[in-house]
């Protein structure tokens, strides 16, 4: 009797491995993800999704995880603050006139808001980065590194841009059950020279790493080049653009 149940078992684990073994290289207009496939990378380094956070996370949502580590670990999070309560409800696929949409239930839930002159697509490059890329002329329309939420990827931007008032910033999940945007925001305060800040939502300062002295940020052991992480940051002051970007690298 108890080798049945657990042939049973067996027999619906491997169906259910087979649901979400389906593997897409590319979303379209024709090619839509769902919960049954997963977008890979070209070199098989991170896999987009839909997962439930946690052991008793309250819902489902999209996101990039490290496709090669085999403890779930997620580097970005669409719609945090609104999980799916059912997974079959969610489509990311590509609508007229090229934009990238969330679907739940056929209604939008978040747009990337994009036009393209031809068909557009997404794709997952192995630096984590989801692209929208015109059909056409094929130029980026949109990327996810743009909008990160609580993990810094190389090559992604880290501050601000004084001319349009853009920001980039992690800010903390509520816990590992509830994704939804916590407490605390790490971004760079660009009044004076540059320095990374943690504010919380009372907009109280928690730390400050001490300002840019043009070799290292002055009061950050975290940031000391001799660590294990080594980051390289560029100011461009660019038509009064200001964009501070930190690119952390792993020593070897
Ligand atoms: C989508 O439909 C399912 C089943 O009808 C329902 O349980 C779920 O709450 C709906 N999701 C949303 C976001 O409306
Ligand atoms: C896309 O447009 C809608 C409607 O104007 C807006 O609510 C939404 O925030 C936009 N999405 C993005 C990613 O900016
Ligand atoms: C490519 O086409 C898009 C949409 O028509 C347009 O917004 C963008 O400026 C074009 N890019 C280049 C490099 O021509
Ligand atoms: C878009 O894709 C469809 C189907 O693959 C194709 O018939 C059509 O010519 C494409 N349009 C453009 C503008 O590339
Ligand atoms: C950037 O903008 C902030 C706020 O508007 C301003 O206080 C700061 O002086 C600006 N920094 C530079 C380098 O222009
Ligand atoms: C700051 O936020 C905490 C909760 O996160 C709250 O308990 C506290 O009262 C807030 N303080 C102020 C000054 O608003």
């Amino acid at each position: 009797m108890e080798r049945v149940a657990i042939y049973v078992l067996l027999l619906f684990s491997l169906h259910i491995q087979k649901i979400y073994t389906a593997k897409i290289g590319i979303i379209s207009d024709q090619q839509f993800l769902t919960e049954k496939n997963t977008l890979v990378s070209s070199a098989r380094t991170f896999e987009l999704g839909f997962f439930k956070p946690g052991s008793s996370g309250n819902g489902y949502l999209l996101g990039i995880w490290y496709k090669k580590i085999s403890v779930k670990t997620v580097v970005r999070v669409a719609k945090r603050d609104r999980p799916l309560t059912v997974a079959s409800s969610g489509v990311l696929k590509i609508v007229h006139p090229g934009s990238l949409v969330l679907m739940s239930n056929n209604s939008i839930m978040w747009s990337s808001n994009t036009t393209s002159s031809g068909n557009a697509t997404a794709k997952l490059d192995d630096s984590g980065n989801l692209v929208v890329i015109d059909g056409h002329n094929k130029s980026i329309l949109w990327q996810s590194f743009d909008y990160p939420t609580d993990t810094f990827l190389p090559g992604m931007k880290f501050g601000r841009d004084n001319l349009t008032g853009r920001e980039w910033h992690l800010s903390s999940p509520k816990s590992s059950e509830d994704l939804a945007p916590g407490k605390y925001i790490v971004s760079v305060d660009t009044n004076g020279y540059p320095q990374i800040i943690i504010k919380d939502t009372n907009d109280s300062l928690r730390f400050r790493a001490g300002p840019w002295n043009g070799v290292g940020l002055s009061g950050a052991l975290a940031f000391d080049q001799k660590n294990t992480l080594r980051y390289n940051m560029v100011i461009s002051c660019w038509q009064r653009k200001f964009v501070l970007n930190i690119n952390i690298i792993c020593r070897t």
